[in-house]
């Protein structure tokens, strides 16, 4: 039996079935409570769940996390990586850098065909396109700042992979949607696949991956990097062209990094530094357009994203050339956030006119192409926050499941500048500095960030959507900083895009057609999109109420504790 009820206020949808029962609630309002704010409502239930157990935001976002892996399997994952930006109720700032990492076979030319073409379905599907898994590892370095053991953490999600779970609309059709390609990169039957069409309410149980994660429970660590899931792992690499080994996933690890932090219109942001351009591309965008103080435009009109769009273009040509792992490369993150350089950087900006790409950046070459991650934010009721960004890269990342383990692998190798010029799967070129190495972390363009004001959480924000995150996490920030929207107004209103390269400025579906005709004018390339980014945003006022907004672009829900 299926059934859904649809309350106008708060856009929630109830679905029952067999198993499992849940609500997509859209808005809360709430006090002294913890809340999660994730991509799929059985996941934010998962966290709250153990906030209810006494367990913190890390808690929370741990158990999220594995349960993401489950219910969400388009990017939810225990076969890719993601970042988390932590501030403790006591001060502490910290992240956690649990992205994946080029197998030590990897070369510089490996996606260099004999014609000197760069061959972007191997860096985007398949056994080759596949990065170290960090997450799995994440999950246990975040064990430091949790107050429950793993064990509990991770067993809503053994008992959601075990028991199944019912998929929503939105699951059903991109699992159809993929069904081609899950049989093209996989030699056994996969849970995935079935014959008949899926459909919203059918019952989805993953043995394989419940095992899995049990292992994960009994073993830790070495339930994942060594042993049975590994031995699976690699010879599913061996049933194509992978190339990952077993040393690969024993060598492992996690950085733990200084946070990037910088002010804003006297906030405090905090967000991801290198190997995301995540929070250097924030924190030029803020600063350049700060210089033509925002908050006296209104949101989405004409000269406000104007200014935006203009230090999109300037940050995302930096992010070509300057950034990549910063174990590998040398670390200019001081220099490209500082007002000497932004303030000189601005110096091409007019209001008369687009500037062209060309004079912002070196051009090699250009083009573009599509989609899947996901962004979760927590706050508990003791003030501790968390923002985490994860992703398997695509959607469904490589495609190919690990036999005998049943969870998706990243593509995340494609996110390396495969060719100097060649773009990747999200128009995003680059360098040298982001050129493949062994060992080496992908730059990202994940932003997990919060915002604090008189040193406490004010603003936990992120969303999926690949060189698209950055901008959608600025847009955030202003919304709220400079025009002091609410957060569903926020979270809901119509995006806009702009990466330097491809020249044009995307904007979503139901953008003002006034602000694109008068950009236009103006000599901007414009284009529509059908969707911009998935965005969860917790507002925290000064007196601790709590505003937690899951985006209304898809099962994105709220829970409270
Ligand atoms: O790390 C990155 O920047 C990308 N792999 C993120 C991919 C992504 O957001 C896809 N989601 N829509």
């Amino acid at each position: 039996m299926k059934k859904i009820i649809i309350s106008l206020i708060l856009f929630s949808h109830t679905f029952s079935a067999q198993y499992t029962d849940f609500n997509i609630v859209k808005e809360v309002k709430v006090k002294n409570k913890g809340v999660v704010v994730s991509a799929h409502p059985l996941a934010s239930e998962a966290g709250a769940k153990v906030l209810k157990m006494g367990g913190n935001a890390y808690d929370a976002i741990v158990a999220t996390q594995y349960a993401l892996a489950v219910v969400y399997p388009q990017a939810g994952n225990i076969g890719g990586g993601g970042f988390l930006v932590g501030v403790k109720n006591n001060g502490e700032k910290f992240t956690l850098d649990y992205r994946e990492t080029a197998p030590n076979k990897a070369t510089h030319d490996m996606y260099i065909d004999k014609n000197g073409k760069a061959n972007t379905d191997l860096s985007q599907n398949g056994r080759l396109a596949v990065g170290i898994p960090g997450s799995v590892a994440g999950f246990f370095a975040t064990l430091k700042y949790c107050k429950l053991p793993m064990n509990q953490l991770i067993q809503p999600a053994i008992d959601l992979a075990e028991k199944g779970f019912s998929i929503t609309e939105q699951e059903a059709s991109l699992l159809n949607a993929n069904k081609e390609y899950f049989q093209q990169h996989n030699k056994s039957s996969i849970v995935f696949v079935k014959e008949t069409p899926w459909k919203m309410g059918d019952i989805l149980v993953q043995k394989e991956l419940a095992e899995t994660l049990k292992l994960i429970q009994k073993q830790g660590l070495k339930g994942f990097y060594e042993g049975k899931t590994a031995e699976y792992l690699v010879s599913e690499m061996k049933k194509g062209n992978g190339i990952i080994t077993l040393e690969d996933l024993k060598n492992y690890k996690v950085a733990e990094r200084k946070a990037l932090e910088f002010d804003y219109k006297g906030n405090n942001v905090v967000s991801m530094p290198l190997p995301s351009s995540g929070g250097i591309l924030l924190a030029q965008m803020l600063k350049m357009a700060g210089y033509e103080n925002l908050e006296k435009y209104q949101q989405n009109s004409t000269k406000a994203v104007q200014i935006m769009v203009e230090a999109e273009r300037r940050a995302f040509a930096d992010r070509a050339e300057y950034m990549g792992d910063p174990d590998f490369i040398k670390d200019k993150t001081s220099y490209l956030i500082s007002d000497e350089y932004l303030k000189n950087r601005w110096k091409s900006f007019s209001f008369n006119k687009a500037t062209p790409s060309s004079e912002v950046g070196k051009i090699i070459k250009q083009p573009k192409e599509s989609t899947e991650t996901t962004h979760i934010s927590v706050i508990d009721k003791e003030g501790n926050a968390a923002a985490v960004t994860t992703t398997l890269n695509g959607l469904y990342g490589s495609k190919v499941v690990v036999s005998g383990a049943g969870f998706f692998l990243n593509n995340e190798m494609d996110d390396f500048s495969i060719k100097p010029g060649v773009p990747n799967m999200f128009g995003a070129v680059g360098g040298e500095a982001n050129a493949i190495q062994p060992n080496k972390r992908m730059l990202s363009s994940m932003t997990p960030t919060i915002v604090l004001k008189n040193g406490k959480p004010y603003m936990i924000v992120g969303t999926p959507g690949g060189t698209t995150i950055p901008t959608s996490v600025y847009q955030s920030i202003v919304d709220v900083v400079d025009f002091k929207l609410n957060t569903n107004i926020s979270v809901n209103s119509p995006k806009f895009h702009h990466q330097w390269l491809p020249e044009s400025v995307a904007f979503e579906k139901n953008f003002p057609e006034t602000t694109i005709k008068d950009l236009e004018k103006l000599g901007y390339k414009t284009e529509k999109w059908n969707q911009i980014g998935r965005t969860e945003m917790i507002l925290i006022g000064e007196n601790g109420n709590i505003h937690a907004v899951a985006d209304g672009r898809g099962d994105d829900s709220v829970a409270v504790e």
